[in-house]
This record gives structure tokens, sequence and C-alpha cells, in this order.
């Protein structure tokens, strides 16, 4: 399992739903390692433009995040698949999916959505890997996300509850426990208990005891000897894999506004989810870094607590919610929505140097007689704030500016050509990329594979 199969990147003279379109130039010509990342405060809908391009590459690579990713694909019988932590190309039967050393792996999770996906007919076996150096994610990381939250009590971060936070804590105060250690059972009781008594010690409530630590190590022990034949050295795998010129995707979870480092702190993720994470998170060098497609939203979306300044509240808030079904995939939380935000993608693409932008859900504002665009942040006396601050009050006491656009008030889920887009449509998307400075080269119009203009 720890070769890579043979290149499959001969891409076919067809588009996504099998008409030749400049589709095809556009995915043909996007570098030998080349990542698609979140622009906003996730849900921004990477998971479809990976699938698509996953067609076209050998292997598609997690590199950060755990299952607070939730990834909504379609096949090409229209079937709906919720994925988590299994990266997005597991569609395409020819993809090897790579889980980085930087993603945090919760077994019961992964078994759940390997068993759901063969259940369907998707076969798993020989095409995931599992970095032997990506951390492990108990259930007890899970209580501990909880017990965190309620000790916020009014200041909670708003997380998934995945245990993806506390899991990163263990990974960086360094008693974590890796996918490596699964190999070692005569010591992983000593680890886990050390872990497991720590919480005790930290959680008045937290239930431990030896019944408890021999239940898990049993637990573990079935694990391990499932997991073996997936787990391996994924850093010496990739970068084979780059050395036999194979085309390698990288599949962003969460998006930059919630960078641990660059987003609206605390009120983000625990990993990076930039560009940055990419090398950490895989082990892959700048150099090869090539082609960074940035995804973002024709408007915002953003779950949980935390700065939102072209926030809509009320009645525009609750359309766009339903028109564009803004609803968690992994919590089912409704989702708030805003306006598009262009300081916020301006800073991302800073930080990111995306080659060019996917914009997503274009389709969701076909209702709206007008549109606004947050072109710029000032402060209350009118200066122009020049970057995204840093400072979470900065951000709730800065004013916004709009522009003003035309709506287009006709369906376009069906346009496949930029040209057939309407001119209010049209004036939108090319209004972005003045605004911002990367070409947009994809535009959804719909969820589907299929809904996709290449521009
Ligand atoms: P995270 O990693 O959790 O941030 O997920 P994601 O960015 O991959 O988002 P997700 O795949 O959950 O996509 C959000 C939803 O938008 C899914 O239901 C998609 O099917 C849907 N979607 C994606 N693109 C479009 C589009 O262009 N139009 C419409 N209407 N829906 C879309």
């Amino acid at each position: 399992v720890c070769s890579v199969k043979p290149s499959i990147a001969t891409p076919s003279p067809l588009s996504v739903d099998g008409s030749p379109n400049q589709g095809i130039n556009r995915i043909e010509s996007l570098t030998q390692v080349s990542g698609v990342l979140g622009c906003q405060w996730g849900d921004e809908g990477k998971g479809k433009l990976v699938d698509i391009l996953a067609q076209h590459f050998d292997i598609v690579a997690r590199c950060q995040g755990g299952a607070n990713a939730g990834h909504t694909i379609y096949n090409a019988e229209g079937k709906k698949f919720a994925l988590h932590l299994v990266p997005s190309g597991i569609l395409n039967e020819e993809t090897l999916c790579v889980i980085g050393n930087g993603v945090v792996v919760h077994l019961p999770g992964l078994f759940k959505e390997i068993d759901g996906l063969q259940s369907n007919g998707v076969s798993c076996k020989g095409r995931i890997l599992v970095s032997d150096r990506a951390h492990l994610l108990f259930d007890f990381h899970q209580v501990v996300d909880g017990l965190r939250e309620s000790e916020l009590a009014k200041s909670f971060i708003g997380t998934t509850k995945r245990g993806i936070g506390p899991c990163y804590s263990n990974k960086v105060i360094r008693n974590g426990i890796r996918v490596s250690d699964l190999r070692h059972m005569d010591t992983f009781p000593q680890k886990l208990d050390l872990l497991l008594s720590d919480v005790a010690s930290r959680f008045r409530g937290f239930e431990y005891g030896p019944h408890v630590l021999k239940e898990e190590v049993e637990k573990y022990k079935r694990f391990a000897e499932r997991l073996e034949p997936f787990i391996a050295d994924t850093v010496l795998v990739v970068n084979e894999a780059i050395s036999e010129k194979k085309k390698i995707l990288v599949e962003g979870g969460q998006a930059t506004m919630l960078d641990i480092d660059f987003g609206t702190y605390p009120f983000v993720t625990s990993s990076s989810p930039s560009a940055g994470g990419i090398c950490t998170g895989l082990g892959i060098a700048p150099r090869v870094l090539g082609d960074l497609v940035g995804v973002v939203k024709a408007y915002t979306t953003r779950v949980g607590s935390g700065p939102f300044p072209t926030e809509i509240l009320g009645h525009g808030g609750d359309l766009l919610r339903f028109a564009g079904q803004e609803f968690g995939t992994t919590t089912g939380r409704p989702r708030r929505c805003g306006w598009l935000d262009i300081a916020a993608l301006k800073y991302c693409c800073q930080i990111n140097g995306f080659s060019s932008l996917n914009l997503t859900k274009l389709d969701v504002l076909s209702d709206l007689p007008e549109i606004q665009l947050g072109v710029a942040y000032k402060q209350i006396d009118g200066t122009q704030i020049k970057s995204f601050p840093a400072d979470l009050r900065d951000l709730e006491q800065l004013k916004v500016e709009y522009e003003v656009l035309p709506g287009w008030k006709t369906d376009i889920s069906s346009v496949r050509n930029y040209s057939d887009l309407p001119k209010a449509a049209r004036q939108y998307v090319e209004r972005i990329e003045e605004l911002v400075g990367v070409p947009v080269h994809y535009i959804g119009v719909g969820p589907g594979r299929d809904a996709l203009i290449y521009k």
C-alpha cells in the first residue's frame, strides 16, 4: 500500500458533463502540486472542486484539521456523500487518498466513513493511506472539547465539539499519541493512562478508572489491527510521488479566516488551513508548491461565534440561509450569513498567493434585486483601514463600506458557459476580480458536479 499507483493524470478531452469545453484546459494547466483552500470561514464548497479536479490527479491529500471538515460531494449518479476525514478524491477510483501527518484522526469516525463508502460500492482498500505521524483523536478529546466550552460560559468559541482543539493541544504539549504508537501495544496503555489521568485531574466530573483504560486499550488493539494496512510513511510516499512526476492535489479543510495564526483568534480552528499548513502537514518543501485555488462563496457565511463584519441580521440573513441551505453538514447548525467581504478576501489572497479563485454558489444570489459587496473597512472617523485587523475590538467597531450592484433575477443553475451568464452576474464576478486582483477561473452555479462554469 505504500507505493503509488501508475500516473492517471492523463487528462480526458471531455469536461465534467461529457462535452468538450475550456474547463479541461484550466484543469490540465494546474501545476504538479496544486492545492484547494478555503478563503472565508469554511463551508465554501471546496469538496466539489476537489472532487472534479481529483479526476486529473494521482493523489489527493489532506494536510490539517480532522473530522471537523464536512465536505459534501456527489457521484456521477447524483448520490450524495458527506466526507469528514477521507479526502474528497475517494469517488474517483484511480486516486490515492492521503491523510497527512498534520491531520488529527478519530479512528471510530474514520472506520465509520470507510464502511459507509464501501457499502455504497466505493472501494477504499489500498486507496487510503494514513500517516504514521498523524495524531490520534480519542473520544475523550470530544468530551474535553465540551467541558472546555462550558467553562468558557458566555465567551464560548462555538467549536464543532469534535475534539480537534484538545487533540492538537496534546500534540503541542507533547503528550499526544500518534498512529505509529498503535504498532507498540506494549507501551500504548501507559501513554493512554498518562493522557487520561491528566484530563481527570484537570476536569472534575471526568470519570476515569482502570476499567475505562482497559476497555479503551482493548478497543484500540482492534483498531490497530484494522488500521495496519492503511498506515504509511506518507512523507516518503508523497515526496517519492513528486520525484516520479505524479500529480498531487492538496485538499484544505476549514479556511484562512479560521487559521490559528491569521484568523479571527480565538474564534478559530486549531490548525493552519492556509498555504503554510500544506508544507507542515504533508512534509513537502515550499518550492514544490504550485497553483493554489482559493474557494470563496459569492456571499459570506460563518458558523459559531466570532466577528463577522458584513453579517446580515434578521430577514435578509434568513433569505440567504434558506436559499443557500446554509446549515452545517457536520452539526446541522444554522450558519450566519452576510455579503461578500472583499477586505477579508484581499487579506486571504495576500497570505496564500492564490493563482485563481473558485467563486461558489453564485446561483444562490439569483433572486436578489440588488447585491452588496463589502469593499473596504473604515474606522468610525472615516479613515480607511489598510488590512484585516488582528484585534477583535477593532473588528467589532469598524464600519464596512459597501458597493451596490444590480441583481440578475434569473435562474443561472443551468448555465455552463461564462458568456451565457446574465450581464449583471458577469459584472459581479468581474468586479470581484478587479477588487482582489486574482482571476476567477471556476464559478459554481449549483451543488452538482456538472454545475460549474470555467472562465
Ligand atoms: P468545509 O471543509 O467544512 O469548510 O466544507 P466545504 O468547503 O467543502 O463545503 P461543503 O462541501 O460542505 O459545501 C457546502 C455546500 O454547498 C454543499 O452542500 C455543496 O453541495 C454545496 N455547493 C457547493 N458548490 C455549490 C454551488 O455552486 N451552488 C450551490 N447551490 N451549492 C453548492
